[in-house]
């Protein structure tokens, strides 16, 4: 049985992604503060699969205790590395504390590995490291930039990881760009938890359940078909599952981009919330959000060519799973 460790277990694309890993009969240990999560969705996750999680609430900032972490569970066969902060406005008004957290992160659980031997590493990056691409859909091969500090942060942890794997031929590293993780477990235990939402889809779950009065649409002026952002959305169960397919088939450095390869508009996103919710969700058009782009959809070939993984949840999964989510736990796991 493969061991995992899981940084950023607790959030949501982690507890997702331990679900998957211990339904596949990997052995799963979860590294999270809790600083944007919850003990609750752990707990959930042992429920849903009957399996136990070993977890440590430890901060990768304190590289002693992350150490600790390392030594007490010997022969981890590879570290899935999620726990980072996201929030990209934050990131402009707070760039210390977003370089201080993502990268010295980083860097601890890096040499906490090197010095306990543990050469796998799966690396949740994002469609933000393409910056305004030109080239749409976007392959990975395309030039990389970053528009605010927490994309700069992805862009250096991307660097690190891959001069690491340049030092240390054992080292094996995958760079996975996800494009726009919606969705959740079909059980509707487990989800996304925002108390303030920046995303589109977890802002309209919110409004169709009452919570907030209307949504923003930001700018309807854009090269667009309707002149909304176009993104690629992907449920994150799919989103999960690749990651399982990464650590099963590590070797050297991969990048691979995780999308869906259709885009949906935000107009778009909303009219499908509304038809499957049966909620009336009011929207209204304001100003163009800084830093957003019109379109940012990837190629999506090269993940199922190497990997065998593809996307299998459309849209009406995404939002039926999103609303379940929603409706069953109208305060998230903060009840
Ligand atoms: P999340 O906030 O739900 O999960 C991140 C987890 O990391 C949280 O549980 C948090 O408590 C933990 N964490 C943060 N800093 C930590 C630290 N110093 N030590 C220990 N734990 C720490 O976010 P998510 O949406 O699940 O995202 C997971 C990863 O995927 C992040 O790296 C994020 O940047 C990346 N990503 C997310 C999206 C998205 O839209 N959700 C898109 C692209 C990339
Ligand atoms: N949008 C609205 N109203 C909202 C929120 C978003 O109209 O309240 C629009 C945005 O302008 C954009 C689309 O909905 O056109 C999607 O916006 P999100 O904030 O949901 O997602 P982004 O594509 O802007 O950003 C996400 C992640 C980033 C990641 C990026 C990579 O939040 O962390 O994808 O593409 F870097």
């Amino acid at each position: 049985m493969q061991k995992v460790l899981v940084t950023g277990g607790a959030g949501y694309i982690g507890s997702h992604t331990s679900l998957v890993l211990l339904e596949k009969g990997y052995e799963v240990v979860i590294l999270d503060n809790l600083c944007n999560s919850s003990e609750e969705s752990i707990r959930r996750v042992e429920k849903l699969t009957g399996k136990k999680i070993t977890f440590y609430n430890v901060d990768l900032m304190d590289k002693e205790a992350t150490l600790e972490v390392l030594n007490k569970e010997p022969n981890i066969d590879s570290v899935i590395h999620f726990a980072a902060l996201k929030a990209v406005g934050e990131s402009v008004q707070k760039p210390l504390i977003y370089y201080n957290n993502n990268i010295s992160g980083t860097i601890n659980l890096l040499e906490c590995m090197q010095e306990t031997g543990v050469n796998n590493i799966v690396f949740s990056s994002s469609a933000t490291v393409y910056g305004d691409a030109k080239e749409i859909p976007v392959p990975e091969t395309a030039p990389l930039g970053a528009t605010n500090p927490y994309g700069q942060t992805k862009l250096m942890m991307e660097t690190i990881l891959t001069d690491c794997a340049k030092a240390n031929e054992k080292m094996n590293v995958t760079l996975l760009r996800y494009f726009n993780p919606v969705g959740a477990h079909e059980s509707g235990e487990i989800g996304e938890d925002p108390e303030y939402p920046n995303n589109l889809l977890p802002f309209v779950q919110q409004v169709a359940a009452g919570i907030r009065p209307k949504v923003f649409i930001f700018g309807d002026d854009y090269d667009t078909p309707d002149g909304t952002g176009v993104r690629d959305y992907i449920h994150v169960m799919d989103l999960a599952e690749a990651h399982e397919a990464a650590i099963a088939k590590m070797n050297g450095v991969k990048v691979y981009n995780v999308g869906t390869g259709t885009g949906y508009s935000v107009k778009e996103m909303i009219e499908s919330f509304r038809q499957i919710s049966g909620s009336e969700i009011s929207a209204e058009i304001t100003a163009r959000r800084e830093g957003d782009v019109a379109m940012l959809t990837p190629k999506a070939e090269l993940i199922k060519d190497e990997l065998g993984c593809e996307a299998k949840r459309g849209l009406t999964e995404m939002i039926t799973d999103a609303w379940h989510w929603q409706s069953q736990n109208p305060k998230g796991f903060r009840e």
